[in-house]
């Protein structure tokens, strides 16, 4: 008898528990899940020399010399950014921010980089937000993805990835890569719906997607 008792206890505090887990979630849900798309797509002009340089060797890597790229890269090579992004493909078409960080040869057999860059947006509803961008760009993969790390402004706790591709060469000095950002951010509890219309509406002035 004493044992059926306490496993009966046992089985209501265990249901009592689940209940006030579920009746938590149900709570929490609504506010934790919603989320509002960001979608954009920008242009990062990477000039490596030349007129317009925006990206300088920082470090020499210590090698060995990676045999997959142009003599001369060396494991560990570390390249400083401040590239320009456009809204489209020519370097010529509106401006809107730049790329800020760095990216290394982070393998010693691939075109491997490491990229850590934070996109700083001057243009459109995002303008003075960022989004920190992370991840492994394997130049021999026709797109890359890297991870959505974070965000400020506008684009704070920003979650997602980046689709990330060469888009065009333009010479040996200036790549065009290609950003299709498919994040998203929270929606703050006290955005009202006419708020978040008005968001919405403004982003997809600047996405083109
Ligand atoms: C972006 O914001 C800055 C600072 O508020 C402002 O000076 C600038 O005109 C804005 N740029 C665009 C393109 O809206």
């Amino acid at each position: 008898m004493a044992n059926s008792g306490a496993s009966t206890t046992t089985s209501n505090n265990k249901r009592r528990l689940l209940l006030l887990l579920v009746a938590g979630a149900v709570l929490l849900a609504p506010a934790s899940a919603r989320r509002r798309p960001v979608r954009l797509r920008v242009y990062m002009h990477d000039i490596v020399g030349g007129p317009g340089q925006t990206a300088a060797l920082l470090v020499r890597g210590p090698g060995p010399e990676n045999p997959s790229m142009h003599p001369g890269n060396y494991f560990g090579d570390t390249v400083a950014v401040d590239d320009l992004l456009t809204e489209g493909l020519a370097a010529g078409s509106a401006p809107v921010g730049r790329a800020q960080g760095t990216y290394m040869t982070g393998s010693m057999s691939r075109p491997v980089f490491v990229v850590s860059v934070t996109l700083h947006l001057t243009a459109g509803p995002y303008n003075g937000s960022t989004l920190v961008v992370a991840g492994r760009d394997d130049t021999l993969e026709p797109v890359r993805e890297l991870a959505v790390a974070g965000g400020t402004g506008a684009l704070r706790r920003a979650q997602g990835h980046v689709l990330w591709s060469t888009a065009r060469v333009e010479s040996p000095l200036h790549a065009v890569l290609e950003l299709d950002v498919h994040a998203s951010v929270p929606v703050p509890a006290t955005t009202t719906t006419r708020g978040t219309a008005a968001a919405m509406m403004a982003a997809s002035h600047l996405s083109q997607v």
